[in-house]
C-alpha cells in the first residue's frame, strides 16, 4: 500500500507507483482523508486526478481511507507500506513514521523507494506553491493535474 495526501499527484509520485507496480502483485494507492491538512483538492477530486493518470497499470488500486495508515493497511490484508525518500532530509520524518508504524504493526513492513533522481525536488508543495503564483508546472505534474490545477486556482476562492 502507498499512503499519502497525493494533493496533488505529480511525476514523482508517479515514477514510484510505476516502478513499485513491477515490484508487487497489487499495489493501493492510498489517500489520507484529513481536512485537517487543509487540501487544496477535495479527496474526490484527488480520487479522479488518480483515476485519470493511473489507469495503464492494471495491478494499481485506487482508495481513501481514515485514521491510521497500518490500521487501513491491516483491513486491506496489505503487508507492505511504500513510501518515497528524496533527499536526506525527508529521512527522519520517515524513519519516524516507519518506526511508529512498525511499533503498532510489527507484521507490516514499511519498504523505501529512492525517488527518480529527475524527480527529487518535486513535492505536492512545491507545485502548488510555483502553480499559485503563476508558474509553469508542465514537466512535474501529470497534464491533466496541471489543467486542474489551473481550473482551480483560476476559479473561484
Ligand atoms: O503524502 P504525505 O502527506 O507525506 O503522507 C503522509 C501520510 C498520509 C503517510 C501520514 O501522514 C500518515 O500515515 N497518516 C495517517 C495517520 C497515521 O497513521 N499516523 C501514524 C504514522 S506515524
Amino acid at each position: 500500500m502507498y499512503p499519502g495526501s497525493f494533493d496533488p499527484i505529480t511525476n514523482g509520485h508517479l515514477d514510484l507507483i510505476a516502478r513499485a507496480s513491477r515490484l508487487v502483485d497489487r499495489l493501493i494507492v492510498a489517500i489520507l482523508r484529513n481536512e485537517a491538512k487543509a487540501p487544496l483538492f477535495s479527496v474526490e477530486e484527488r480520487m479522479r486526478m488518480l483515476e485519470a493518470v493511473l489507469h495503464p497499470y492494471p495491478n494499481v488500486e485506487i482508495a481513501t481511507f481514515e485514521g491510521l495508515t497500518v490500521g487501513y493497511a491491516a483491513e486491506r490484508g496489505a503487508n507492505v507500506i511504500l513510501r518515497g525518500i528524496r533527499a536526506v532530509s525527508d529521512y527522519e520524518y520517515e524513519l519516524q513514521m516507519a518506526l511508529m508504524n512498525r511499533r503498532l504493526r510489527p507484521e507490516i513492513e514499511t519498504v523505501f523507494l529512492m525517488a527518480g533522481e529527475a524527480y527529487s525536488y518535486i513535492s505536492s508543495r512545491l507545485v502548488k506553491e510555483v502553480a499559485r503564483h503563476g508558474g509553469d508546472v508542465s514537466g512535474l505534474v501529470p497534464e491533466q493535474v496541471c489543467e486542474r490545477l489551473r481550473w482551480k486556482l483560476a476559479g473561484p476562492a
